[in-house]
């Protein structure tokens, strides 16, 4: 299921296949429902308080903005991209043209920008061109499946392996502790734009967020607790959120109990749906667990799948009646 998840096509604003496959896979345990962002919203009901998990379908990637006469395309990024990231990598569009990205070769490695950068999909004219892209299509990034012992290597795991986590739970609930809600948003790495509205309609009483994280595992990585394979990661501090203590008093409790292995995540910048479902109406109990994942928003997102077989145990726990 993972391997499909990371397999379909879902740059923001553009989330209908994931979220068609998502709504297929959740159909035998829950109300599903889409909303007019978008928005996957699985009901299942229980007694208690209301809870709402959120992962997002959207994956970051690329817009045409123009084309060349040569017939190679200009480009802005779709969420958050680094020059470094994305030379050399190959998208693939809606109706299965695959690109390659490559820059202008009279700029230095380290000054190229974005902007110097092009899409060559083997067209030979604009004209050609036009028959396969248009302005304003997108296109997500192109990677393989690899999986070595626990580790996956594969784009698109943030935040599919949110989605998988949450499918995977939606399966193994029987008893709930909660009324639960399951929101598969759409358009986090534009602006965290549909767990917004989402967060409205569902109201929750408490929510926990499900994405990826930095690790600080790697050579000269930034000073960071998180490792990659040593559990998952409750957040404590993001870019934009501290989480509520109550939720990661919860989280811990409960891993503990279990011995379910755990860390303690503060990541210096970016954040996740959990910051803005924690401000929704009158405010939410808000927490976040992250997958500890390496190389975020590159087609190379590497993780363990221990963490994430933790991560939904974790989840479980805290709803199945014991
Ligand atoms: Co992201
Ligand atoms: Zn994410």
């Amino acid at each position: 299921m993972l391997r499909e998840l990371v397999s379909l096509y879902g740059p923001s604003g553009r989330e209908g296949a994931v979220a068609d496959y998502i709504e297929n896979k959740l159909k035998p345990y829950a109300d599903v429902s889409r909303d007019s962002m978008g928005n996957v919203i699985a009901h299942i009901k229980g007694e208690g308080k209301k809870l709402m998990l959120a992962a997002h379908m959207d994956e970051i990637g690329i817009m045409v903005t123009y084309i060349e006469d040569k017939g190679f395309l200009r480009f802005v990024p779709v969420g958050g991209l680094s020059p470094m990231a994305v030379l050399y990598q190959k998208v693939k569009f809606k109706n299965g043209v695959i690109g390659v990205i490559a820059c202008s070769e009279d700029i230095e490695p380290k000054d190229m920008k974005i902007k110097d950068m092009y899409i060559d999909i083997g067209a030979d004219s604009k004209a050609s061109a036009q028959k396969k892209v248009q302005i304003g299509d997108m296109a997500g990034f192109y990677s393989e499946f690899i999986c070595q012992g626990d580790i996956v290597t594969t784009g698109k795991a943030d935040d599919r392996i949110g989605c998988f986590m949450l499918l995977s739970l939606a399966e193994k609930i029987k008893n709930p502790s909660y009324d639960l809600y399951l929101v598969f948003t759409v358009q986090e790495e534009v602006g965290l734009r549909g767990a917004t509205p989402s967060a409205f309609s569902v109201n929750p009483d408490i929510a926990i967020a499900v994405d990826v994280t930095d690790t600080g595992d790697t050579p000269s990585a930034p000073a960071m607790a998180v490792e990659m394979g040593k559990g998952i990661a409750i957040k404590i501090k993001d870019g934009r959120m501290v989480t509520s203590e109550e939720i990661v008093a919860l989280l811990e409790n409960t891993a503990k109990k279990e011995n379910i292995p755990y860390q303690f995540e503060v990541m210096t910048a970016g954040t996740t749906d959990g910051s803005v479902i924690q401000t929704s109406r009158e405010g939410v109990p808000t927490g976040v667990i992250s997958v500890p994942c390496r190389y975020i928003h590159t087609p190379c997102e590497t993780f363990s799948l221990k963490d994430v077989e933790g991560g939904i145990s974790l989840l479980e726990k805290i709803i199945n009646k014991g």
